[in-house]
């Protein structure tokens, strides 16, 4: 059986699929948040930003090892009225997170 969610079936290349990881990696690239860990994003700021950042295209395979298991195995939200959220808006520590939470208005 694949695993469409991280692999590409005819390749097995490493994927991102998940529209919510999608969204808040482009949004933590977007901050200030320091990402020492993620080189790409760190030279994907440093560039003219005219796409946002893409994993598929911009992660190393090393940071795809790490964001193939993060579609899913990290803190997310779903609200009433909310897409499913990646709450990486500021950051990823925990209060960046809450900081990202408190900004919510419900
Ligand atoms: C599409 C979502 C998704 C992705 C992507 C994903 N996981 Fe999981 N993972 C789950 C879910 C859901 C469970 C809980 C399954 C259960 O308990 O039946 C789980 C369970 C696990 C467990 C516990 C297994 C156990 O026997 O208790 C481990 C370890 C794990 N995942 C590691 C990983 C690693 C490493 C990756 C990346 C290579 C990954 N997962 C990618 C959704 C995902």
């Amino acid at each position: 059986m694949t695993w469409p969610y991280c692999h590409d079936p005819k390749t097995m290349e490493l994927r991102i699929t998940r529209p919510g990881f999608i969204a808040g990696i482009q949004k933590l690239a977007a901050s200030e948040a320091a990402v020492p860990h993620l080189p790409t994003i760190e030279r994907w700021r440093r560039g003219n930003r005219a796409t946002p950042y893409d994993p598929n295209f911009d992660g190393t395979r090393q940071e795809m090892r790490s964001y193939v298991c993060g579609q899913c195995h990290v803190e997310y939200y779903c609200g009433k009225g909310l897409t499913l959220l990646f709450p990486w808006d500021k950051g990823l520590k925990v209060e960046q997170i809450e900081a990202t939470y408190d900004g919510i208005k419900p």
